[in-house]
C-alpha cells in the first residue's frame, strides 16, 4: 500500500479524534523510527512518553513473543506466574506500596485510584490541580483540567476541584474532611512540563495526612525512569497512598497499575475489576521492560543525558525561547508563540516531538537515545528556533 492509501484510510476509517500526521511510521529501532521509504527519524514522543526502553527492544520483543505462544489471557481470579513476578517486582518499586491494582491504560489507573480513595475513606471530594492532565475518561476527565478536553462531555462526575499548581497555600485551603483525595503529577506533561517545588509535594503529603485524605500521585507520564530516578516523588522523601502507573510499564504493551499503601481500605473481591487486567502477556511484556529499566539504568541514563540536553537547549541564542525547564528526559522549551510551525520543521528535519499546549515543545525520547542523536536534535531545534 502506498504512504498516501495509508494515511486515507485512516483519514476516512478512523473515529476522527486523532490529527493525522502525513507520515506513515512502520519500523522502530531504539530512538529512532523508520517510515514506509525506510526514513530515519529521531522519536522525542516516544509515543507520548512510552518508548522508554526504546522501540523494538530486544528482551520486551522475545518476552511478548514466548508468553503469546504459552497463554495470552487469564482473568485475575486464576493466579499465574508471570503476573505473581510482576506483582512482587511492582511491590519491591516503591516501599511502603505493596499492593497493585493492574489494568489497561492510565485514564484506567487514574479511575481506579479515584475510586479506591472514594471507598477508602467513605467521602467524595477530590482535590486536583489548574493544568493537570489525567485522562478521557468521566471520573479522569472530572480530575483533567483544560477546558479544551472537558468542554461538550459535561456533566462531569461531581466533587471534584481545581487549585492552582505548585500552590500551598490554595491546596490547603481547600482540602478538608470531606476530601477522599488530593491528585498530582509531579511534573505536569500535557499541562505544558511544570515541575513541582519539593516544598509542594511535601506539603500535599502533610496536608492529605492532617485531614485524612489521601494523596494520589499521577506517574503516568514521568514513571519508570523517566525524570532520571524511578518515580519523580521519590527526589522529594515522600510515599503517595495510590501511585498511577501506565505508559512504558510493559514497554509498549497497553497496561496500567495502582500501586496501593497500607491506609487504602475496604478493596474486597468485587468493588473493582476489568477483564484485561493483569493479562499474562502484558505481565510478562511488563517483567521483562523493568528487569531491562533496572539492569540498564535507565533512570541513571535520564538523569545524565536529561541533564545534558538541558544544558545545550538552555545555550541556544533564540529569541523565540521563553524557557527551557524539566527533570531528566522530560524536557519543554517554551516559546513566546505557538509551537505547530518549529514542530512541523522539525520534522523535516526528521526530528519527531510533540507540544505541551499551544507554546511548549515537549521532548520525551526514548531514555536509550545516544548523545548523538541528542547532537542532531540540539543541531535541529537550534536552526528551527534561530533561522528566521
Ligand atoms: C499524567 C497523565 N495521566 C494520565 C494519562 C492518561 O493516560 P492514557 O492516555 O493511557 O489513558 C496521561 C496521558 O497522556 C498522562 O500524561
Amino acid at each position: 500500500m502506498k504512504p498516501s492509501e495509508i494515511i486515507d484510510i485512516e483519514t476516512n476509517h478512523g473515529a476522527g479524534v486523532y490529527a493525522k500526521q502525513e507520515l506513515v511510521i512502520v519500523r522502530g529501532q531504539g530512538a529512532s523510527l523508520f517510515d514506509v521509504d525506510g526514513n530515519e527519524y529521531i522519536d522525542c514522543t516516544s509515543g507520548h512518553g512510552v518508548a522508554n526502553l526504546g522501540h523494538a527492544h530486544p528482551k520486551v520483543a522475545a518476552a511478548i513473543a514466548e508468553q503469546a505462544s504459552t497463554l495470552i489471557t487469564l482473568f485475575e481470579s486464576f493466579p499465574n506466574d508471570k503476573r505473581a513476578a510482576l506483582m512482587q517486582k511492582m511491590a519491591s518499586l516503591v516501599p511502603g506500596l505493596d499492593r497493585v491494582f493492574f489494568c489497561n491504560s492510565g485514564a484506567e489507573a487514574v479511575e481506579a485510584a479515584l475510586k479506591f480513595a472514594r471507598i477508602s475513606t467513605g467521602r467524595v471530594g477530590v482535590v486536583a490541580t489548574m493544568r493537570a492532565f489525567h485522562g478521557r475518561t468521566f471520573g479522569s476527565l472530572s480530575a483533567t483540567f483544560n477546558k479544551k478536553y472537558r468542554q461538550g462531555f459535561e456533566p462531569l462526575v461531581p466533587g471534584f476541584s481545581h487549585v492552582p499548581y505548585n500552590n500551598i497555600d490554595a491546596l490547603a485551603s481547600s482540602v478538608d474532611e470531606e476530601t477522599a483525595a488530593v491528585i498530582l503529577e509531579v511534573i505536569q506533561g500535557e499541562g505544558g512540563v511544570y515541575p513541582a517545588d519539593a516544598e509542594y509535594i511535601q506539603a500535599a503529603r502533610r496536608i492529605c495526612d492532617e485531614h485524612g485524605a489521601l494523596l494520589i500521585v499521577d506517574e503516568i507520564q514521568s514513571g519508570f525512569g523517566r525524570t532520571g530516578v524511578m518515580f519523580a516523588f521519590q527526589n522529594f522523601g515522600i510515599t503517595p497512598d495510590l501511585l498511577c502507573c501506565a505508559k512504558s510499564l510493559a514497554g509498549g504493551v497497553p497496561m496500567g497499575a495502582v500501586l496501593i499503601g497500607v491506609k487504602v481500605q475496604n478493596l474486597t473481591p468485587g468493588t473493582h475489576g476489568t477483564t484485561f487486567g493483569g493479562n499474562p502477556l502484558s505481565c510478562a511484556a511488563g517483567l521483562a521492560a523493568l528487569t531491562a529499566i533496572e539492569e540498564e539504568d535507565l533512570a541513571g541514563q535520564a538523569a545524565e543525558k536529561g541533564a545534558y540536553l538541558m544544558d545545550k537547549l538552555s545555550q541556544i541564542d533564540s529569541p523565540l525561547i521563553r524557557d527551557v525547564r524539566g527533570m531528566g528526559l522530560m524536557i519543554g522549551v517554551e516559546l513566546k508563540q505557538k509551537v505547530a510551525p518549529y514542530l512541523k520543521s522539525l520534522q523535516e528535519r526528521n526530528i519527531l516531538a510533540l507540544n505541551a499546549g499551544m507554546t511548549v515543545i515537549r521532548l520525551l525520547p526514548p531514555l536509550v537515545i545516544t548523545y548523538e542523536q541528542i547532537d542532531q536534535v540540539v543541531v535541529a531545534i537550534t536552526d528551527v528556533l534561530t533561522s528566521e
